[in-house]
C-alpha cells in the first residue's frame, strides 16, 4: 500500500476563489486502486517556497510515497510547479512526463503547454500533472500502473522488472 499525497497548486483555489475539482478527481480515481491509499490532500498558492515546503515535509517526515501534483505547470506567470519540484527531487524521471505528454497528445494539441515534471526523492516519486480536472482524469490512469511497478522497485518491492 502506498501513501499519496494530493497537491492542487491554484492561487484562486488557495484563496477560496475557485472550487478544486482536480484534488478530488485524483481522488476518486485513486479509490479505484487498492494499492494506493491517500493521506494528505492540501490546495497551495503558486508560491515555490511554499511548495518546496511542503514537499519535502511529505517526502521526509510524513512518510509520504508518491506526491501526485496538480496545476502550476502552464506558461502563465505564476505557474512555478516544476520549478519546484526540481529543488525537492535529487533524480529527474523524464518519461512520466513525456509519457502523459504523448499520451495527451492524442486528445489536444495543448498538451505540449504542460511543463510538467516529475522525480525521485529519496523513496518518494512526485510527478506533476496539469491543473484540469479534463486532463487529471484523463492521464491518470494512463500512469498510474508504471507509477506502481517503478515504486515497487525504488522501495525494494519486486526483484523483478515485469515487461507489460
Ligand atoms: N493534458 C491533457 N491530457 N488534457 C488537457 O486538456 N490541457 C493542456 C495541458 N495538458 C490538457 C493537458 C493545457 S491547455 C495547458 S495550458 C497545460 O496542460 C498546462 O496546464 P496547467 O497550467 O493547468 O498545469
Amino acid at each position: 500500500m502506498y501513501k499519496v499525497g494530493v497537491l492542487t497548486l491554484s492561487d484562486k483555489g488557495a484563496a477560496g476563489e475557485r472550487e478544486d475539482l482536480s484534488g478530488p478527481a485524483i481522488k476518486e480515481i485513486l479509490k479505484n486502486h487498492e494499492n494506493f491509499r491517500v493521506s494528505k490532500t492540501l490546495i497551495l498558492p503558486d508560491e515555490k517556497d511554499k511548495i518546496v515546503e511542503e514537499m519535502i515535509r511529505m517526502c521526509d517526515q510524513e512518510d509520504i510515497d508518491l506526491i501526485l501534483t496538480t496545476g502550476g505547470t502552464g506558461f502563465s506567470k505564476r505557474d512555478i510547479t516544476p520549478e519546484a519540484t526540481h529543488e525537492v527531487i535529487e533524480r529527474k524521471v523524464p518519461g512520466i512526463p513525456e509519457a502523459m505528454r504523448y499520451f495527451s497528445l492524442q486528445i489536444t494539441p495543448r498538451a505540449m503547454l504542460s511543463r510538467g515534471e516529475a522525480g525521485i526523492r529519496g523513496k518518494a516519486l512526485i510527478v506533476n500533472m496539469p491543473g484540469s480536472p479534463k486532463a487529471v482524469k484523463e492521464v491518470l490512469e494512463y500512469i498510474l500502473p508504471s507509477i506502481e511497478h517503478g515504486l515497487d522497485i525504488l522501495q525494494g518491492n519486486t526483484s523483478e522488472c515485469a515487461r507489460n
